[in-house]
């Protein structure tokens, strides 16, 4: 008798944005738009190219940013591929980037054969420090990333000032920071090329996309040329200088998926509501912590205002709270049904692919491998815990509270409130 197969079930993810507290928070990311949209547009058969929503979509991005040029791709890791190709990042070439982002916004660069410097966040908040950024400029610099994390936009005048002194252009990830402005500047607009996530969780979401903006002509017909097969001179490329490669480019395909860019046309029309939405439940969040000392609301630069807010970060102070450690606050915390947590994005340097360094190309090859100094003076060094003191000490202290992006009637007094009784259990 044949023995019956035990069936066992993939393992399933569905990484969109959900409520945080159902409940307390209204929001349902996408509704019966978004499904009509999709719906057209499948039946209109637009499931490929760059189809007219597609350059509506593009269009109304250079109409958001100010921007002379903005191309989809599909998702916010090949928007940053894209701009370190767009910018010549290659072999032998540095980028300075900060140690505390999601490692999209490096990744990139190890693969064009470059190798990433991390960088310090300032020392009253999360964005990387342009003290820090002068201290790591070598000869070999091509680029600086900055990252605006969480919504919290960068010191971007501090930022643009070293790059005019010195020449290296910025690439702005946006991916957290969706109509956050910076001196009345939609981020992402200020540096050389602007970077977004489109991906399911963020706060302008394709399901799956990207997109990269830039006055930049070079910049903009080198990501045509690395990713959007069929774009040609008079339909996208700006110039003939890579015509004679077109229409297959370098072979790489990151072309958008309409429906995603569908999906994002009717999401961006919802930003500034959510924005203000999200905005508002900080500040009151924010303000209600003036009499909760071992939680301090982090400082944003001067002149900025916060948007898209993917996340609520906040700093624990444990003195101020008897040395209680922040696992037991959090711990306490989510007994009171707020689901408050540490965050999940470790500090790149702590990354093991760049703390011991990675064989990328094999055979002892690459430009974080520890044993290959082909293109740079001496082999990966690697890093090492304690070499970012600030953004180490700062990432110890940040505890995450719920955000929410459409919230009850009280949610944040209610919420606050029982801030308020898992402290006082965490103290007892
Ligand atoms: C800061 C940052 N940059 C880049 C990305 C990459 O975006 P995607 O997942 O769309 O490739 C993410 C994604 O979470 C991100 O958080």
């Amino acid at each position: 008798m044949p023995t019956k197969r035990k069936q066992t079930q993939p393992k399933a993810f569905v990484q969109t944005a959900q409520s945080l507290m159902k409940g307390l928070d209204r929001w349902r990311q996408v509704g019966a738009d978004e499904a009509r949209i999709v719906r057209e547009m499948t039946l209109r058969n637009e499931l490929s190219g760059g189809t007219p929503v597609v350059r509506a979509f593009e269009e109304n991005w250079r109409k958001f940013t100010g921007l002379k040029y903005a191309i989809t791709v599909c998702n916010g890791t090949a928007s940053l591929y894209s701009a370190f190709f767009g910018l010549k990042v290659g072999p032998g070439d540095e980028v300075i980037c900060p140690t505390y982002t999601w490692i999209s916004t490096i990744g990139p660069v190890p693969l064009l054969g470059a190798r990433p410097v991390f960088a310090e966040c300032v020392r009253d908040g999360i964005t990387i420090d342009p003290d820090d950024i002068r201290r790591r400029i070598t000869k070999r610099t091509k680029a600086i990333v900055v990252v605006h994390l969480w919504g919290w936009p960068c010191d971007m005048d501090a930022i643009m000032a070293i790059s005019r002194e010195t020449g290296i252009p910025v690439v702005e990830d946006c991916s957290h920071a969706h109509g956050a402005l910076y001196k009345g500047r939609v981020v992402g607009s200020i540096g050389h090329v602007g970077c977004w996530s489109l991906q399911g969780t963020k706060p302008l979401s394709a399901g799956e996309a990207g997109i990269i903006a830039t006055n930049d002509t070079e910049v903009f017909d080198r990501a045509c040329l690395l990713g959007q097969v069929n774009r040609m001179v008079g339909m996208d490329l700006v110039t003939n200088r890579y015509q004679h490669l077109q229409p297959l480019g370098t072979g790489m395909k990151f072309r958008a998926h309409p429906l995603g860019v569908g999906i994002a046309s009717i999401q961006h029309k919802k930003l500034a509501a959510l924005n203000k939405r999200r905005g508002h439940f900080v500040e009151q969040m924010e303000a209600g912590l003036a009499d909760i000392p071992c939680l301090k609301p982090i400082a944003t630069a001067p002149g900025s205002k916060r948007g898209g807010y993917y996340g609520f970060p906040v700093l624990y102070d444990s003195a101020a709270l008897g040395g209680v450690p922040r696992e037991k606050l959090i711990e306490a915390i989510n007994a009171e049904g707020v689901p408050a947590s540490a965050g999940f994005y470790e500090l790149l340097h702590r990354l093991p692919y760049f703390r011991d360094g990675f064989d990328l190309f094999g055979n002892g090859r690459g430009p974080i491998c520890r044993t290959d100094s082909t293109n740079f003076d001496a082999p990966w060094p690697g890093y090492k815990d304690g070499d970012f003191p600030v953004t180490e000490a700062m990432h110890a202290r940040l505890l995450f509270l719920p955000m929410l992006s459409d919230p009850a009637p009280k949610a944040a007094a209610r919420i606050l409130e029982a801030i308020r009784r898992g402290i006082s259990m965490a103290g007892k």
